[in-house]
């Protein structure tokens, strides 16, 4: 029965967002594809300060798109350019533990295939579930695991992608190894590792944490996953990377999590991130 299929939005929804962001971009300069989006994570706004010859689109101006409302995150499109590319950034991406559904989480993922992205950079603040890793660490996501709901449970759209599409490769080995040789040139350690995504608002326990890790896991958050797999579902080429903002093994006797923190250990970590992203950009 048509009424038990998962609710989606209908094509036109994601026509109207991408129609009015064109048109706003187009008040300040000619409307061309950018060449790649990139989803800024908690405490890692200040990338956008990189960008220039911005058009700023609040996203309560466009149409369909949800509001942003957790911490260390703003809710804006900033289109522009860093390192001579084309680039529309995202401050502010869309949380499950928000409330809001999966289609909701990744709307705007589909309006960036819509505007033609040519490549998805997403970042996040995680939790340090190696033992090697220590606060303010980068990781360059090698792979995941996704203990979310699919954003892909629903009716598909043939137009976006298959209804069982391909997940061995999910993060672009040609961008990982681009972003090895730029942080090494810029002398920037990063791991490589498996991001685990949870739906949070809680932080794990110790156990959890210790379950993950024997799953294989290196880093956990409570994002990134949906849009990834909404992203490759619709054939674009993801890059993704952690910022360590917190231990997630052997805690004191004295240490709590504390979102506060996460954000303010993102924030310090960022401009490394910003960095080699930048770097890559130009090498693309
Ligand atoms: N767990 C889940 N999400 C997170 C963490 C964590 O420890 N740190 C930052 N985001």
């Amino acid at each position: 029965m048509e009424e038990t299929i998962m609710n989606v939005y209908p094509m036109e929804a994601y026509e109207a967002s991408a129609e009015y962001i064109k048109n706003r971009v187009s008040e300040n300069r000619q409307w061309q594809a950018p060449f790649a989006c990139i989803i800024l994570g908690s405490g890692l706004g200040r990338m956008a300060d990189m960008i220039e010859n911005k058009t700023v689109i609040p996203y309560k101006d466009i149409p369909n798109f949800p509001q942003s409302t957790a911490a260390g995150h703003k809710g804006n499109l900033i289109f522009g350019e860093i390192g001579g590319k084309n680039v529309v950034a995202m401050q502010g991406r869309f949380h499950y533990y928000e409330g809001y559904g999966m289609k909701q989480v990744t709307f705007p993922v589909r309006v960036m295939k819509m505007l033609g992205a040519g490549y998805l950079f997403v970042s996040n603040a995680a939790g340090g579930i190696n033992y090697d890793y220590k606060v303010g660490d980068l990781m360059i996501i090698r792979d995941h695991i996704n203990l979310m709901p699919n954003p892909l449970v629903g009716r598909n759209d043939e137009r976006f992608g298959p209804r069982f599409p391909d997940m061995t490769r999910p993060y672009d080995l040609s961008l990982i190894r681009l972003a090895e040789e730029a942080a090494a040139s810029l002398g920037h350690k990063v791991w490589k590792g498996v991001y685990i995504a949870g739906t949070g608002p809680s932080y794990e326990t110790p156990s959890e944490y210790e379950f993950f890790r024997r799953a294989g896991a290196d880093a956990v958050g409570m994002s990134t996953v949906p849009e990834v797999i909404v992203a490759r579902h619709s054939g674009i080429p993801v890059f993704g990377m952690s910022v360590i903002t917190n231990q997630a093994h052997h805690f004191a006797e004295d240490f709590v999590n504390d979102g506060d923190d996460v954000v303010r250990a993102a924030d310090e970590a960022a401009g490394k991130m910003t960095s080699i992203f930048v770097e890559m950009l130009k090498r693309l």
